[in-house]
C-alpha cells in the first residue's frame, strides 16, 4: 500500500508492507480516508522515482487522525467557482502550495535586499481619513461615531512623515481599494511593497526600482529554480533580467499604442486595452515616465521645464501584464502642494498634517509602490491574480 504524504515542505511516498506491521493496524491504514492526518515512522532512502526523491518504508504509525470520507476536493478538474467556495482547503493543493513557497521566498529576497541597502522597514496605519490614489476606490469604514474614515489605499502620506524620523525606509503591507471591477490583475485588498526615499529624485528611486526588481528576479531564480520551473516559468527569463530597465515618455508610448491601432488620446491613462499592446513590445519590464498631472494624483511633482507633466514613473511588466509599480518624485514646496490640492478638489483641511511636512525640514523625496501580487503574477507567467495569494479579495468575494 502506497501513502502519500504532505507537509509543508513537500511530498513523501511511503509504502507499507503487509508483513512490515500489524494485520489491525495495515485494515485502519487501508481504511483512512483521502486528507487524513497521521505520523508514520520507518526507514528512509532516496529513490529517484519516488515524487519528492524519497521513500519512506513504514513500520509504525503514531497518532492518527481520520478525516471524514467525503473531502470535496478529489476531480482533477473542478470549476472557477466551486475552488474559490473551497478555498480554504484548496490551498493544500501542491500547485498552490508551490507558488506560495515562491511567494514567501519573494518577501524574503526583498526584505534582504532593503536590510542590505541601509532601508528601515516601518509601518503606517490602515484607517485613514483622507484619499492618496483618488475617491473612486476608498473603502468606507464604520469607525465609532467618525464619519470619512477609510482603509488606507496605500502608505505614502505617512511615509513622507516617516523619513524625516528614519530616513530611507520600506513597508510590505496591505493595501486596500474598492475596484468597481472584475478583471485578472485587479484585488481589492493586495500587499502594497513601498519605498520613501528623502534626498531622490524620479531617476534615483527609479534606480531603486530597477535594483530591487531585478535582484527578487535573481534570488528566485537561482534559490529555486525548481519552483519556478514547475509554475511552467522558465527560471531562465528571470535570470536575464537586467537593470537599468528600458524608460520611454508617456508621449512615445501614446504613440506606440496609437501605432497599434489602438484608440488613445494624449491625456489619457493606460487601460487594459492600451497596457496589452504596449507592454507586448517590450520582452523586460519599462518605465514610463512623465504622466500629465489629470492622470497622477495630486502629491506628483510637476515637471520644472513643462508643468502639464508629473515627475512619474510606473513600471510596466512586458507579456501583456501591465503595470507593477507606480511611483515617483513628491511635491515638496508648501504653495505648490496646496495648489494641487485645489486643483484635484480635495479639502485642504484633509490634508493638514500632510501640508506640515512641507513647513518643517521639506527636501526633495520620492517613493513608488510595488503590488506584490502583480509581479509574481508577471513572474510565474500566471494566467490570473488570484492565485499568488491565499485567499483573494475581489469584488464578488470577501468569503473563505
Ligand atoms: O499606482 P498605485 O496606485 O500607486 C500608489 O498607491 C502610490 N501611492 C505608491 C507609492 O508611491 N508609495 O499603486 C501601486 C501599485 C501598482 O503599480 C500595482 O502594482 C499595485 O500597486 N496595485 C494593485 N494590485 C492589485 N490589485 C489592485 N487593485 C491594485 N492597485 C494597485
Ligand atoms: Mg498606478
Amino acid at each position: 500500500m502506497f501513502i502519500l504524504l504532505r507537509d509543508g515542505s513537500g511530498l513523501l511516498q511511503c509504502t507499507v508492507r503487509r508483513e512490515a506491521i500489524e494485520n489491525e493496524l495495515y485494515r485502519t491504514l487501508e481504511n483512512l480516508p483521502l486528507e487524513s492526518a497521521l505520523e508514520l515512522s520507518g526507514m528512509i532512502r532516496e529513490d529517484g522515482r519516488a515524487p519528492g526523491g524519497w521513500e519512506l518504508s513504514v513500520s509504525g504509525t503514531g497518532a492518527i487522525y481520520p478525516a471524514k470520507a467525503d473531502y470535496p476536493l478529489v476531480k482533477k478538474e473542478h470549476g472557477v467557482e466551486f475552488l474559490a467556495d473551497n478555498r480554504h482547503i484548496y490551498v493544500r493543493d501542491l500547485r498552490l502550495q508551490n507558488i506560495f513557497q515562491i511567494r514567501a521566498k519573494f518577501m524574503e529576497a526583498a526584505r534582504d535586499w532593503f536590510r542590505d541597502q541601509g532601508y528601515t522597514e516601518t509601518q503606517s496605519p490602515s484607517f485613514m481619513t483622507a484619499s492618496v490614489e483618488g475617491g473612486s476606490t476608498l473603502f468606507n469604514v464604520e469607525y465609532f461615531e467618525r464619519k470619512g474614515v477609510y482603509l488606507t489605499q496605500s502608505w505614502q502620506l505617512y511615509a513622507e512623515a516617516m523619513i524625516s524620523s528614519l530616513g530611507k525606509i520600506y513597508t510590505i503591507a496591505p493595501s486596500f481599494r474598492a475596484e468597481p471591477h472584475r478583471t485578472r490583475r485587479h484585488l481589492s485588498e493586495f500587499w502594497h511593497l513601498e519605498v520613501e526615499e528623502p534626498w531622490t529624485d524620479l531617476a534615483g528611486i527609479m534606480r531603486t526600482g530597477d535594483a530591487l526588481v531585478t535582484h527578487i528576479a535573481h534570488t528566485l531564480a537561482n534559490e529555486i529554480p525548481e519552483k519556478v520551473r514547475r509554475v511552467g516559468r522558465d527560471p531562465s527569463m528571470l535570470l536575464k533580467l537586467d537593470a537599468p530597465f528600458p524608460r520611454i515618455s508617456y508621449d512615445e508610448a501614446v504613440e506606440l499604442v496609437q501605432g497599434e491601432g489602438v484608440e488613445m488620446l494624449w491625456g489619457d491613462d493606460f487601460g487594459w486595452q492600451q497596457e496589452g499592446p504596449l507592454t507586448r513590445k517590450f520582452d523586460s519590464p519599462f518605465w514610463v515616465i512623465g504622466f500629465p498631472s489629470g492622470i497622477k494624483p495630486f502629491y506628483h511633482m510637476p515637471d520644472p521645464d513643462r508643468a502639464e507633466v508629473t515627475m512619474s514613473g510606473d513600471l510596466m511588466a512586458p507579456e501583456g501584464y501591465g503595470e507593477i509599480i507606480g511611483g515617483g518624485q513628491r511635491v515638496h514646496n508648501y504653495d505648490q502642494l496646496l495648489q494641487r490640492i485645489h486643483d484635484d478638489g480635495l479639502d485642504p483641511d484633509n490634508y493638514s498634517w500632510y501640508m506640515d511636512l512641507r513647513r518643517w525640514g521639506t527636501v526633495p523625496h520620492s517613493g513608488f509602490g510595488l503590488g506584490v501580487e502583480r509581479v509574481i503574477m508577471w513572474m510565474l507567467g500566471l494566467e490570473h491574480i488570484r492565485d499568488t495569494i491565499p485567499f483573494p479579495r475581489d469584488m464578488r468575494r470577501v468569503f473563505p
